[in-house]
């Protein structure tokens, strides 16, 4: 079968591809599940995850080889974070070896939509986990869907590797110092879709949030999270309870020590000292590593390395990063778990 895509511009879109996998929590165990070619869930209207927001997702890439294998990059990670929010919400867990083997399965149904690995583009896999059933009160689901879906994607912002800049948030938080933001729940996303929008409506890419306690310190963007590097060749990114515990992040903090010989620190990102930094950058899943060009704060615009071209450490962070994704440079051990076809 020939697949009509323009794989060189893809974008950030939801594709339909032939096969998804579904599996039911119920009586107190998860079934084996199944791959579907149907791609409507069936559930109770008075399901919690509809009314109470009991759901929670994952996102992770599959990528081509330049010998042509399909491999995913740190699964293991969006399982556990995925079980750290299942607690958090009082869902079951998904285990481990579940939730890599839906992954696999679903990049093996749907290979031929796993992009060509000179188009730059990706397989994103949505992992999903929704409380369902007939339940009125506030209280946890006794029934859940697990499912896994995937499309392929290029760039989650426009332009990629070019810088773009970014808004900060006055108005609005993303999460509350001890709510559920590490939690990767719908909820804090539903929560930024109206300073999202008025973002993009102004020209920007996306929001920075700072802290909730505060307002002073960044804790990160609204679909990624943030990092600088300073004058001094440090790499930094917000340490906080209430940021989602980014792969991407803990992934770059280990590069930047051990393969770039920077200096890596989480800590405070003071909103009112950005001058301490030559770059910046979001980083995640989707975003992978986008340069910030500005950031606007109030009335105050901040350039970091400049508008149009990505700096230099930030360049070699995201060869070192999307080099050991696409198989090209040697990645640290268990880093990398390759998808076989038969
Ligand atoms: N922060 C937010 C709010 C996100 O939605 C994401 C995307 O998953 C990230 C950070 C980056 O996390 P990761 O690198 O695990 O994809
Ligand atoms: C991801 O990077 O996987 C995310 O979940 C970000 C998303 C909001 C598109």
């Amino acid at each position: 079968m020939t697949i009509d895509i323009d794989w060189e511009n893809l974008g950030f879109n939801y594709m339909k591809l032939p096969y998804r996998f579904v599996t039911h929590y119920k009586n107190g165990q998860w079934e084996a599940g199944q791959l579907t070619e149907d791609a409507t869930l069936h559930l109770s209207e008075s399901s919690p995850a509809l009314h109470y927001g009991q759901q929670a997702f994952e996102g992770l890439k599959a990528y081509r080889t330049k010998s042509g294998d399909i491999q995913l990059f740190r699964p293991d990670e969006n399982a556990a974070r995925l079980q750290k929010t299942a607690d958090r919400l009082m869902m079951p867990q998904v285990p481990t070896d579940l939730f890599v083997s839906a992954v696999k399965s679903v990049v093996k149904a749907n290979h031929e939509y796993v992009p060509p690995y000179t188009s730059g583009g990706s397989l994103y896999l949505r992992p999903l986990l929704i409380g369902v059933g007939d339940i009125i009160g506030v209280q946890p689901a006794q029934e859940y869907i697990f499912t896994v879906f995937a499309m392929p994607v290029g760039s989650y912002f426009k332009g990629g590797l070019t810088p773009t800049n970014f808004i900060v948030s006055r108005d609005f938080d993303r999460a509350a110092p001890h709510g559920t933001g590490a939690a990767k729940v719908g909820g804090n996303y539903a929560g930024s879709l109206l300073p999202g929008k008025q973002a993009h409506d102004a020209g920007y890419s996306d929001v920075i949030y700072l802290d909730p306690a505060t307002h002073t310190k960044i804790e990160e963007v609204g679909s990624a999270n943030f990092f600088g590097i300073t004058k001094d060749n440090e790499f930094v990114t917000p340490l906080s309870p209430s940021i989602l515990p980014s792969i991407t992040k803990y992934s770059l903090l280990y590069l930047a020590e051990h393969r770039l010989g920077l200096k890596a620190i989480e800590g405070d990102v003071v909103i009112a000292d950005l001058d301490r930094f030559s770059e910046a950058g979001a980083c995640g899943t989707a975003a992978v590593i986008s340069p910030i060009a500005g950031i606007q704060n109030g009335d105050d615009y901040h350039v970091f390395y400049s508008e149009t071209e990505v700096g230099p450490i930030t360049q070699k962070l995201y060869d070192e990063l999307v080099g050991i994704q696409k198989g090209d440079v040697l990645a640290p051990e268990g880093w990398i778990d390759k998808v076989e076809l038969d």
